[in-house]
Order: structure tokens, then sequence, then C-alpha cells
């Protein structure tokens, strides 16, 4: 299928692109939900049992995502973004840092950051890289009540609207690195296809789902960097060809 080098560009991130920095996924072999019951550290019923518990859970990850660097996959996302003539937006469900050290800038995270905490009192966002604490007083109120700026399980993720009126153009969704299994990210592939976007999914391993047109499986930092200059460079006057 060609792709108009203008078309509406729309990647969706997940936990394998960051594999290849060092920090661990969720599923799969060392994945943290193996280590930790998402019950107790992801839910907003987990935070009211042991709030500490779950600072320190976010404030062990945001140290990992600190020491971490971009890896060439992330890089590839930047240069991609950089490259591609037609409206780009970069959804990830990461809460790492990585795509903005690797240079992204038209970026959402749609499932908040670490590097961001919310105060339960006043509502207000403050952007942060210490440890969080229950004893903490908000910068904007004084109040004792940051919690991690982190979309739990149960809770609405962040930017929505502008996601789904994203997908509603896309020309060409790109699945990088997400084993698909939580919704609403899960469901952005059908919604792509059903607007007529061309759907591929770069992951470690295949996961089969019939929703994408072309499959590339690999380590993403080393499939990713030549994907994306396959796309940039078989463009021509009218698209792309992958
Ligand atoms: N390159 C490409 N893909 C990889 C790599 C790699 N080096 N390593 C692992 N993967 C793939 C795995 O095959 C898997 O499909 O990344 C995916 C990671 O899946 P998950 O661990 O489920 O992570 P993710 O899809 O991001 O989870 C979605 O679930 O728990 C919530 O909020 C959390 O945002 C997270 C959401």
């Amino acid at each position: 299928m060609k792709i108009p080098k203008t078309a509406p560009l729309i990647v969706l991130t997940g936990a394998g692109i960051s594999a290849g920095s060092g920090l661990a996924t969720f599923r799969g072999s060392g994945g943290l939900w193996a280590g930790y019951d998402i019950n107790e550290v992801a839910t907003p019923e987990g935070f009211q049992r042991d709030p500490e518990l779950v600072h320190d859970f976010y404030n062990m990850r945001r140290h990992e995502s600190a020491a971490a660097l971009p890896n060439a996959a992330h890089r590839a996302l930047a240069a991609l973004e950089d490259a591609w003539e037609g409206p780009f937006l970069l959804v990830t469900q990461n809460v790492d840092d990585l795509h903005e050290k690797a240079g992204s800038r038209r970026l959402i995270h749609m499932h908040g950051r670490l590097n961001s905490v919310l105060c339960t009192a006043c509502g207000k966002r403050s952007e942060w890289h210490e440890d969080t604490g229950s004893q903490i007083p908000c910068p904007h109120c004084g109040q004792p009540a940051l919690r991690p700026d982190i979309v739990w399980f149960g809770e609405m993720p962040y930017h929505m609207e502008e996601i789904g009126a994203a997908l509603e153009n896309a020309g060409l969704f790109l699945s990088i690195g997400t084993s698909g299994t939580v919704y609403p990210a899960a469901g952005f592939v059908a919604y792509a296809k059903e607007q007529g976007a061309e759907t591929v999914e770069i992951n470690l391993e295949n996961t089969h789902n019939p929703l994408f047109d072309r499959h590339v499986s690999g380590d993403a930092a080393a499939t990713l960097p030549a994907f994306v200059e396959s796309l940039l460079r078989s463009r021509s006057g009218n698209g792309s060809s992958i």
C-alpha cells in the first residue's frame, strides 16, 4: 500500500521500546508484574491502603528511569518525527522520559509521567525528579497530599480526545513494543484500521493480531532504525510503500 508522504502518522509505544535501555517491561519473564501486585501499587485503592508502598514503587522506577539512556529505537522515532512531512503524533504508554531524552517533541504520555506529581488536595501538577512521599508538601498549596502523576488501573488515561482525533485521520499507525493487552491503548489499532490507516506492529514477538497489516519482529533497537530508514527512503512523489 502506498503511504502518501504527507499522510498523518500516529505511533504508539509501550514498555518494549524501553527494554533496550534496561527498563523492565510489565509482562513476560522478569516483568514488573511478576514482582509486584498490580492491586497494591497501580490502583487508587492500593494507594489509599498503603501510600508509602506506592511512593516507594514509583521512586524506584524514577531512579531507574533517570539513570537510563534512550536507545536506537527512541532515536529513530525522533528522527522520523523530524523528517515526516505530514502530521506526526507519538503516543506513549510509558512513564519514563526516554522519548524526551531522544528528542521527541510531539509526544503524549497517556499513562502519566514519573517526573510529575499530582496534588490530591489542589489538583495541580508539578514537575518532579526527587522521591515522593505522603509527608511532602505540595509546591502549590502546601498540603502533604502528593501522589505519583501516573494513570492507575480503573482511571481514565490522559489526552484521550486528542488521541482519538489523531487516530481518526491516521494514514499510518505504528505500534511498537506493546503487548496490546491494556485498553484503551490496545484498541487504537482497530480504530485506526477502521479509518483506513495502514497498520504495522513492531515487537520482539509477533502478537498475531490480525488487525496489523504487517509485523516486524525482533528487538526494536535493531529493527526500528532500519524500518524508519526504509519508510523515509522509499517515499516517492506519491508516497512510501512499506
Ligand atoms: N523490542 C521490541 N519489543 C519488545 C522488546 C524489545 N526489545 N522487549 C519486549 N518487547 C515487547 C514484548 O514482546 C511485549 O509485547 O514489549 C511488550 C511489552 O508488553 P508489556 O510488558 O505488557 O508492556 P505494555 O504493553 O507497555 O503494557 C501496557 O500495561 O501495566 C500497564 O500501565 C502499564 O503502560 C502499561 C500497560
